[in-house]
């Protein structure tokens, strides 16, 4: 299983903000936002990872992450030349995918719930050993935002529709998507919609007609936060901040990820982390380490 974060668009409805950097780079409390979504590829056991963005981001990107050698991953770039739709990560990628399956999730999306690692290795399995694709459902108050799931009542995905005007549910798609092979010829299968996107909503019903889409939800239990505008960022850094003072744990700490899932060995983390000393950052994953 490969992975892809799309971490491009063009960030207008958080400027000035987003003026000079990328939307996915800003921090959300104590890391940039990309840590985030990365966190869950890895917790996925993905380690072979293609960061997309604009010709603008490229290089601070890279500047951050590198080739990922730091917390035990590869990672590759890629240029979305235009913020022409989510499903063209796929033919963008289409090289680093091959002829493996294929998760992407999206640069900006922040997952945070109780046997999250399970539940990814769940999903992984699940494509690998019947294909199709696997996505997920929550919960929102505001569903004209996002591509909208409608269940019949054993929960099984009848319809999904994007940004409608009468939504049929209150269960919004979330920015994780686990797709086969397959997913690379449905993206160049597809036209652009109304806003002029090739629609990842369109790929997700192209699952659905197949029978080949498992739709979970994502329960109370779970968070899953947005960042789209000044506001929901700041909320989410607060979010973060909570958790993270209340229990003295750190979420989508990489070295700590690569750690656990056996990445890189504790004297490997030591070595990667010597630029942080005299941080509270470094300070932590010794603690953890050691
Ligand atoms: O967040 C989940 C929602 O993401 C789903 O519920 C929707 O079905 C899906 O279409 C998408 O909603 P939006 O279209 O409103 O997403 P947005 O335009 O905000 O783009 C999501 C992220 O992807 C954002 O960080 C920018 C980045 N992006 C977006 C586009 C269109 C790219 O990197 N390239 C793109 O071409």
């Amino acid at each position: 299983m490969k992975g892809i974060i799309l971490a491009g668009g063009a960030g207008t409805r958080l400027y000035p903000t987003t003026i000079v950097t990328s939307k996915q780079l800003l921090p959300v409390f104590d890391k940039p936002m990309i840590y985030y979504p990365l966190s869950v590829l890895m917790l996925a056991g993905i380690k072979d990872i293609l960061i997309i963005t604009t010709p603008n981001d490229i290089d601070n990107f890279k500047k951050l992450l590198g080739n990922g050698k730091r917390f035990g991953i590869n990672l590759t770039y890629k240029i979305q030349e235009k913020p022409n739709g989510l499903a063209e990560a796929f033919i963008v990628g289409e090289d680093f995918i091959g002829d493996d399956n294929v998760t992407l999730i999206l640069g900006d999306n922040i997952f945070f719930g109780p046997k999250f690692s399970t539940l990814l290795s769940r999903a992984k399995k699940d494509v690998e050993t019947q294909g199709g694709a696997n996505i997920y459902a929550y919960m929102v108050k505001d569903p004209n935002r996002y591509g909208i799931v409608e269940f019949d009542e054993n929960l099984n995905a009848i319809s999904i529709e994007e940004k409608p005007l009468n939504p049929k549910s209150n269960y919004a798609v979330t920015g994780l998507y686990m797709y086969d092979n397959k997913v690379i010829k449905y993206a160049k299968s597809l036209t652009p919609s109304k806003r002029g996107e090739l629609e990842i909503t369109d790929i997700n019903n192209l699952y659905l007609k197949n029978k080949n889409l498992r739709v979970e939800v994502l329960g109370r239990g779970f968070s899953w936060l947005d960042t789209g505008t000044h506001q929901s960022l700041l909320r989410a850094g607060m979010y973060i901040q909570t958790i993270e003072e209340n229990q003295g744990i750190k979420i989508a700490c990489l070295e700590e990820v690569a750690y656990n899932m056996g990445f890189l060995t504790k004297e490997e983390i030591i070595e990667q982390i010597k630029a942080y000393k005299n941080n509270e950052y470094y300070d932590y994953i010794r603690g953890l380490v050691e």
